[in-house]
């Protein structure tokens, strides 16, 4: 069976979802961020190591001002209602993307729910906030030149990603039907097995996400081997 410690997720579908029920946009982000929750506790069951979640990319900021105002707001009301239970069930909070280009309340809530949780051990809850993976890249490439390093190897690139302490990303899963990477985590991806399903987010739910780590296990890695 391939080991499994890091999986990573494109959450899309939220506002197609809504808007199916003819509710708001922003009424399928509230039922995705529970499902976070849910998602989360199965992770946890599961024995895995890392989540990580795209929950707002470098290219959202062009959507109407009312949704990413909407956007801006979820984690408080997420951490406000989960963050005792994800804290006492020892799930460790964490972001990667630029944060500093996030409003100073919602980047206060993410950083005061990261330090709450930084001592946990059972599951590392990671959310991509204001995230693109060539905006990283760059972040990277330009932390390398202020340090002045001239020897480049692989594993000194990958130290200034967002993601340098975790553990390399096992296994993509994207809901919502579409069948792209959407600048995420491309580095990180190179040998990721990636698993594409339609239903969308908010209706995604523990059972299906059992059933994709299923067919992870059923897979064979070669890493480029035979
Ligand atoms: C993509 O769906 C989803 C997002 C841009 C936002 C995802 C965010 C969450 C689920 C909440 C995250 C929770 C916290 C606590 C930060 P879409 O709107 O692009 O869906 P569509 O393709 O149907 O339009």
């Amino acid at each position: 069976m391939e080991s499994l410690k890091h999986v990573a997720i494109i959450m899309d579908g939220n506002g197609r979802w809504a808007q199916k029920q003819r509710k708001e946009r922003t009424v399928g982000h509230y039922f995705g961020s529970e499902n976070v929750r849910e998602i989360a506790l199965k992770a946890l069951d599961l024995g895995i190591e890392a989540i990580t979640l795209y929950a707002f990319s470098t290219e959202n900021w062009k959507r109407p001002q009312k949704e990413i105002d909407y956007l801006m707001k979820l984690p408080a009301v997420f951490f406000e209602r989960f963050l005792k239970e994800l804290n006492e069930k020892g799930i460790q909070i964490r972001t990667i993307g630029d944060l500093s280009m996030m409003p100073e309340k919602t980047r206060k809530v993410m950083e005061n729910a990261v330090e709450k949780t930084k001592d946990n051990k059972a599951l590392v809850l990671n959310f991509a906030l204001n995230y693109g993976s060539r905006d990283e890249i760059v972040r990277a490439t330009r932390k390398i030149i202020q340090d002045g390093l001239t020897e480049i190897t692989e594993e000194v690139f990958e130290s200034y990603l967002d993601t340098a302490t975790m553990p390399a990303v096992d296994l993509l899963i994207r809901t919502g039907g579409d069948k792209r990477l959407s600048n995420y985590l491309l580095w990180q991806l190179a040998y990721a097995e990636l698993i594409f399903v339609d239903e969308e987010w908010p209706q995604f739910g523990p059972e299906q996400f059992e059933s994709c780590i299923e067919a992870y296990h059923k897979r064979q890695r070669r890493f480029g081997g035979l």
